[in-house]
């Protein structure tokens, strides 16, 4: 199960990220989550201790194994091949917190669609890996947009969560997504309602997307406190704890194939 969330800056991303990524876990998976935003905050969401988490290092920042990898370290940086070895890299940067295992991916500034340098010829080929040959529920949670998924890793994507709140700058983005995904013939999406505080918030955003979403997280005090303490709701809230395995039962609900992995 191969699963990416989205939707515009702020929604919850990562929140609930973290906590599918526990409730994954929890329920026997093995679950490898993706922090694939520059401005990585993932690991607090799952719960990894801030001390463990500042010592990680994304893989985009790591020039010299890109260069080694792609053998610009070799010709000055004149030639590089594309498909870099990346098979030993989850297993070797990863990190294990709760039978979490997370990896800072990190993105490369500057790397628009034209854009090619070994670091970025390094993360290609490792979202390409992590999603076609990981055998784990692979979480990646991302930047707003599908733009940085491209057209080579979009189809290996089984399911895109557009997360959505309240709001019709967030909706509006959430219709620039799907547009975008269609494009990029990712066609399996679903939305998370996220900050809903009643009934009108739910029929807001049904209305407003016209489909019903797969889920909601409701607007939670609970949530706020966890990132204020820098700890995962998960741990903090038995009732984030219910929430988060109904939101990953109706994610195992949607799968065509339950065989599949
Ligand atoms: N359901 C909720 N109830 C209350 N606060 C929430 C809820 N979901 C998220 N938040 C708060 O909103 C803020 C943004 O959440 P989060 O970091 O998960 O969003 P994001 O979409 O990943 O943001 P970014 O675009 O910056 O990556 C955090 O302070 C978080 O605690
Ligand atoms: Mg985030």
């Amino acid at each position: 199960m191969k699963i990416a969330v989205t939707g515009k800056g702020g929604v919850g991303k990562s929140t609930l990220t973290g906590l599918l990524a526990r409730a994954f876990a929890d329920d026997g998976w093995g679950v490898l989550a993706i922090d694939a935003d520059p401005d990585a905050n993932l690991a607090s969401a799952i719960g990894v201790p801030p001390d463990r988490a500042r010592g990680l290092l994304p893989i985009s920042a790591m020039s010299a194994l890109a260069r080694e990898r792609t053998g610009a370290a070799d010709t000055g940086g004149s030639h590089f091949i594309l498909n870099p070895r990346v098979d030993d890299l989850p297993d070797r940067f990863a990190i294990t917190h709760e039978g979490v295992k997370l990896l800072l991916m990190g993105a490369v500034e500057h790397a628009g669609a034209g854009c090619v340098c070994p670091e970025h010829a390094l993360l290609r080929s490792l979202l390409k890996h992590i999603l076609n040959r990981r055998r784990e529920c692979v979480l990646l949670d991302m930047e707003a947009g599908v733009e940085h998924l491209g057209r080579g890793t979009a189809g290996d994507v089984d399911l895109l969560i557009v997360v959505v709140e309240p709001g019709a700058r967030s909706i509006e983005t959430a219709r620039r997504i799907a547009h975008l995904a269609g494009q990029l013939g990712l066609t399996r999406i679903a939305h998370v309602a996220s900050k809903v505080t009643g009934a009108a918030d739910s029929a807001f955003i049904a209305e407003a997307l016209g489909r019903e979403v797969i889920g909601t997280l409701p607007f939670d005090p609970d949530i706020a406190a966890a990132d204020r303490r820098g700890v995962s709701a998960y741990d903090l809230s038995p009732a984030c704890r219910d929430l988060a395995a109904s939101l990953r039962d109706a994610i195992l609900d949607l799968r065509p194939d339950p065989t599949k992995e």
